[in-house]
């Protein structure tokens, strides 16, 4: 494993960090129960991962409490709680009360890296409000290390919030949705996140469009309708071909996680399964080396506008 710090936590964190959302949470959400998920959790810590991420909202924080019982010195953990749906937002006890069950679930008094989860823009200025002063709180009183916050990337494709978030210089760490369809994190986030010297982590550096070859043909007739892409300069029926019919490239979804690993402000890649031998086939595409310089510009030439999709 490689480990970087993370910005001004100076966390030392891997540069591969277990995601247990996404589609798969852990193995939850395709029927298998908590010990399976409790042992990716064990097999991420034994590849030399020490950052894993978990949310009320994902139904895994037990799983993670189980996995890193007796190992916790070692691990950092980071957990978040939602700002609320539409008009109904959460108020500073809320957020106390989320807390306080994340840290039972997970079998510890401190979190280390503690989210806002999934803030739209429009939810933004509450958040600044009334639930970053609660943070603070919970950080004097030894409850979370760092203050976090995570964008909705499925629908905030443009990194809206982040953009507007990150001058105000409120958090610690952030949570950015980037990918080789999408790459416009390059131009909106990372460049703040490097001004204030704020931890990244990526999330959605594979999704649908990028493990199912009928949902990457959708994507890009989407991005061809909208004049993201240019359609003489891919392939309709095979879009992503190029990457994989590479020497140097072994699949695509390891060209994904290569993708991200080493963009210039990226610091920790999550990736999220219910599968052990996924997950070792992921790890080893984090720490391998960079894509090579044609592939990079040729994506960029056809992705490089992107900014309306997020490869869910
Ligand atoms: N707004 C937010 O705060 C937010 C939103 C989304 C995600 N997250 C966090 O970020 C983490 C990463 O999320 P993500 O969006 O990048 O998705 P992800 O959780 O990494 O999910 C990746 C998906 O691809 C599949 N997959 C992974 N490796 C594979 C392989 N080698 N071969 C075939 N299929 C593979 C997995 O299914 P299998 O189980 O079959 O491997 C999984 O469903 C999440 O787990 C979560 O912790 C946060």
């Amino acid at each position: 494993m490689k480990y970087v710090t993370l910005g001004r936590t100076g966390l030392e964190v891997s540069v591969a960090g277990l995601g247990c959302g996404g589609h798969s949470r852990l193995g939850l959400a395709t029927g298998k129960d908590e010990h399976h998920a409790a042992r990716i959790v064990t097999a991420a810590l034994d590849l030399g991962i020490n950052f894993i991420d978990t949310a009320r909202a994902y139904g895994t924080e037990r799983a993670v409490g189980a996995a890193i019982k007796g190992r916790r010195d070692q691990v950092i953990v980071s957990s978040k709680a939602s700002p609320g749906w539409g008009d109904e937002l959460l108020s500073a006890a809320g957020l106390r009360e989320s807390l306080e069950k994340s840290l039972v679930r997970l079998g510890t008094d401190c979190i280390d890296v503690f989210h806002l989860h999934g803030v739209t823009a429009a939810q933004y200025p509450h958040c600044v409000a009334e639930l970053v002063p609660e943070l603070k709180r919970q950080r004097d009183a030894g409850k979370i290390r760092f203050l976090g916050i995570t964008e909705r990337f499925v629908s905030d494709t443009s990194h809206e919030m982040l953009a507007a978030a990150l001058p105000d210089d409120h958090f610690d760490v952030v949570m950015v949705g980037h990918n080789l369809l999408n790459p416009s994190a390059r131009k909106r986030v990372f460049p703040l996140t490097m001004r204030h010297n704020v931890g990244t982590l990526i999330m959605f550096a594979v999704r649908r469009a990028l493990t199912h070859s009928d949902a990457a043909r959708a994507v890009l007739e989407q991005l061809i309708e909208a004049g993201q892409v240019a359609a003489a300069d891919t392939d309709a029926q095979a879009p992503l071909a190029f990457l994989v019919d590479h020497p140097e490239v072994a699949s695509l979804i390891e060209a994904a996680y290569r993708f991200c690993r080493h963009e210039a402000g990226a610091h920790v890649v999550l990736t999220g399964t219910g599968s052990v031998a996924h997950l070792e086939e992921n790890v080893a595409a984090i720490l391998a080396p960079p894509l090579p310089p044609d592939l990079t510009n040729r994506l960029g030439q056809i992705f490089g506008r992107v900014d309306s999709v997020s490869g869910n």
